[in-house]
């Protein structure tokens, strides 16, 4: 690890080390000759931990790099630099057998559960589709049986095995996914905005059924979300992003109660609170300007030009993700990793406040097939 990245804690062994994890995209011009002249920094120096049955939130602005990271854990995208232990064991460097072996472990849900799943293939064939490449895990004669157990396991009946994704409404296509993501008995899940597409009334329901299935096959997890009021629900920790780095991470206490870093509680000030009058009577702080480009990050701290604590010392000195030094000696929830020069513990969401973290809805429970063209619908 760094020294720009510092000290990042979880509880227990981890499962999972990601350290210095970097990603960046080139940028070429020319048609005949292609020449580099510079690169998107996607993802730029992030490490975590995560601990076995843990689930870490990752939260962020569109584009700051969360899919990204998701992609590189899962082994869809080689990381520029860095390195992500599972285990113990650096998986950017295996191939081959090993490669494989370690992959069936780290799984992946998708978000969208409307392009996500092979509209020509049964709801059979799509989730037992793993097997193909695992035969070790389920062998042919027992892939029906396994794949109709699965659907049960998500809520869905297993007679649907021979229905096409259409025949499902949203929240049914993300138990789907779900269900494929459980396929190869997996330790690990990397859930990319599972929810983000759903209704609301669904939303709870999905989150719901992840809480469920984490007990009971002893699942961690990595939730990627960019609304803080989803994350808290389901995550023990919670990692801030802001272009390609995290800004701060703590538990779910210590990020949604006492917030160090500014974006944070920029963040947060927006997250909607239930109590009409705790609403009028909160800060709401309106950040100024864009997220600058990826390919040309601001120098020292990332956040600084909508940062309205910004000065000279940011523009020069990068932060660094550690806990900053007004809080080292002090046995506060503000004692965390921020990485902000001038960080400072601001209540954003008022006291005895939940954020509106669950969408109101039915509980989880199963669903009835949709027909054709109705159910829930994407907003
Ligand atoms: N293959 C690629 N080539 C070039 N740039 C890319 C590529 N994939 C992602 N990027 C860029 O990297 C940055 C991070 O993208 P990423 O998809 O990880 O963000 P995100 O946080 O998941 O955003 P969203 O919330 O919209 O899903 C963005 O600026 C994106 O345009
Ligand atoms: S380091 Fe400076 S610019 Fe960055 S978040 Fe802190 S006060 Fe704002
Ligand atoms: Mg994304």
């Amino acid at each position: 690890m760094n020294a720009e990245q510092g000290s990042i804690r979880a509880g227990g062994e981890p499962i999972l080390e990601v350290r210095d994890l970097v990603k960046h995209y080139p940028l070429t011009q020319g048609i005949l000759f292609k020449k580099q002249v510079g690169a998107v920094k996607a993802v730029d120096g992030v490490s975590f931990r995560l601990a076995a049955g843990e689930t870490l939130g990752i939260v962020g602005e569109s584009g700051c790099g969360k899919s990204t990271v998701a992609r590189m854990l899962v082994h869809l995208e080689q990381p520029t630099a860095g390195s992500i232990e599972y285990k113990g064991e650096d998986i950017t460097k295996l191939s081959g057998r090993a490669l494989k072996a370690v992959r069936r472990n780290i799984q992946m849900v998708f978000q969208d559960p409307y392009t996500s799943l092979n509209p020509r293939m049964t709801v059979g064939d799509i989730i037992g589709e793993p097997y193909e490449i695992h035969p070790e895990v389920a062998p042919k004669g027992e892939r029906r049986r396994k794949v109709q157990d699965l659907l049960d396991v998500v809520g869905l009946n297993p007679e649907y095995i021979n229905r096409y994704p259409h025949q499902f409404s949203g929240g049914q296509r993300q138990r789907i996914g779900i269900a494929r993501g459980l396929a190869l008995n997996p330790e690990i899940i990397v859930a990319d905005e599972p929810v983000s597409a759903l209704d609301v009334s669904v939303q709870a329901q999905v989150i719901n059924l992840l809480d469920r299935l984490q007990a009971e096959f002893k699942l961690s997890y990595v939730f990627i979300a960019h609304d803080l009021s989803i994350v808290r629900h389901i995550s023990d920790r919670v990692g801030v992003m802001y272009l390609g780095r995290f800004a701060e991470i703590g538990t779910d206490e210590q990020i949604y109660d006492h917030p160090t870093h500014p974006y944070t509680q920029a963040l947060l000030s927006a997250v909607p609170v239930p109590d009409p009058m705790a609403r009028e009577h909160r800060e709401r702080i309106i950040l100024h300007g864009d997220v600058p480009s990826p390919a040309n990050p601001p120098s020292g701290c990332r956040f600084r030009t909508r940062c309205w604590k910004a000065q000279e010392r940011c523009e020069l000195e990068v932060p660094l993700l550690a806990v900053p030094a007004v809080f080292r000696l002090t046995d506060t929830p503000a004692h965390h990793d921020s990485a902000c020069h001038f960080a400072e513990e601001k209540q954003v969401v008022p006291p005895g406040e939940e954020p509106a973290e669950e969408p109101e809805g039915p509980g989880e429970g199963p669903e009835e097939p949709g027909e054709p063209g109705t159910g829930p619908r994407i907003r």
